[in-house]
């Protein structure tokens, strides 16, 4: 694959993607952009020096022009919530980067998908929609990609069956109202209940504590470790291949609302077809009633904190 990728952020997140990047034959340029030149570049150094066992990668630290005919643009900039600050002030904090890096990139990479990927990342998905003026299929948050791993981890790991053999999904916003739609997941086609009644020898699945273990994972390796990096990685580089594909393939990313289940102006995720041109559409998905209201509230929490911040 010979496609063009900026990484803006040279942070834990942003560097692992241009490792792992860098290894694999998505790119064949990576350019990578931080305010703290010394991090990028000695980044960029560290990764580069690496490369001589593959095809020719290109990797730089640049600037905004250096963006030009990007294919992808991954957004990982931000800053960490310090000591005392509030959710809110950190969430202005992070918007107000993205309002100063929207109009740059942009003008230096309008035709490029976009990959969002700093936190809150929903809320972030949805200042870049408002602000960037690029059409809606180029804008991909990264959502519940994350999250939907964690899950796709745990079940595996109850049901002592691979992950390719599971398709479970987080739905709504990559935060506290995510939620599982229960209905929705199977194990090689079959519900996940109906798996656990004809296979002897498992223990019943607890589902709260399954989501749970979605939710807090973020938490605890941050506490364990200082960051989260490795996975996301993992699945925002997939999100890349799937973006260079032939055709599309169905993940959850986090996108802008227009009526689904009866929610619109604000972004979360769902099911989504994705490819060769960015979001193709969203799959409307059948919910039970109870799903679609847990949708709802991670909308209307997600809308409220939208309220709270300058756009
Ligand atoms: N969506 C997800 O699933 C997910 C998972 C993990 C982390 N994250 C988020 O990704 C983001 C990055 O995390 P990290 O661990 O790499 O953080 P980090 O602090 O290690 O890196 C952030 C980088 O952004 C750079 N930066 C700050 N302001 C900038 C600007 N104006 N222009 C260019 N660069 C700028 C910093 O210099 C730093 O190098 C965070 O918001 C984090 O919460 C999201």
């Amino acid at each position: 694959m010979s496609s063009k990728i900026t990484i803006i952020g040279a942070g834990s997140v942003g560097s692992t993607i241009a490792y792992t990047l860098s290894g694999e034959d998505i790119a064949s340029e990576i350019v990578m952009i931080d305010i703290n030149k010394e991090k990028v570049e000695g980044e960029v150094m560290d990764i580069e020096q690496g490369t001589c066992f593959r095809d020719p990668v290109s990797i730089v630290a640049g600037e905004y022009e250096d963006a030009k005919d990007s294919d992808i643009v991954i957004i990982t900039s931000g800053i960490a919530r310090k000591p005392g600050q509030t959710r809110i002030e950190l969430t202005q904090t992070n918007v107000n980067i993205l309002k100063q890096i929207t109009p740059e990139i942009v003008k230096a990479a309008p035709k490029a998908l976009y990959i969002i990927v700093s936190n809150p990342v929903d809320i972030m998905t949805y200042v870049f929609t408002k602000i960037s003026g690029l059409p809606e299929n180029q804008i991909i948050g990264s959502g519940t990609i994350l999250d939907s791993a964690r899950l796709r981890c745990g079940l595996s790991e109850h049901f002592k069956v691979a992950q390719r053999n599971i398709h479970a999904y987080v739905f709504g916003e990559h935060g506290d109202t995510s939620f599982i739609p229960w209905s929705t997941a199977r194990i090689a086609g079959v519900n996940v209940d109906d798996y656990y009644e004809m296979m002897p020898g498992f223990e019943k699945l607890d589902k709260e504590a399954m989501l749970t273990y979605v939710q807090k994972s973020g938490g605890k390796i941050i506490a364990n470790k200082g960051a989260t990096f490795y996975a996301v990685t993992r699945g925002v580089c997939r999100l890349c291949s799937i973006l260079m594909s032939a055709s599309e393939s169905v993940t959850t990313v986090s996108s802008m609302m227009h009526g689904e289940y009866g929610i619109e102006d604000v972004c979360l995720s769902t099911l989504a077809l994705v490819g060769p041109k960015g979001i193709h559409s969203k799959i409307p998905m059948t919910l039970t009633e109870e799903e679609v209201e847990k949708l709802k509230i991670s909308a209307d929490a997600l809308k409220s904190v939208i309220a709270q911040i300058e756009l």
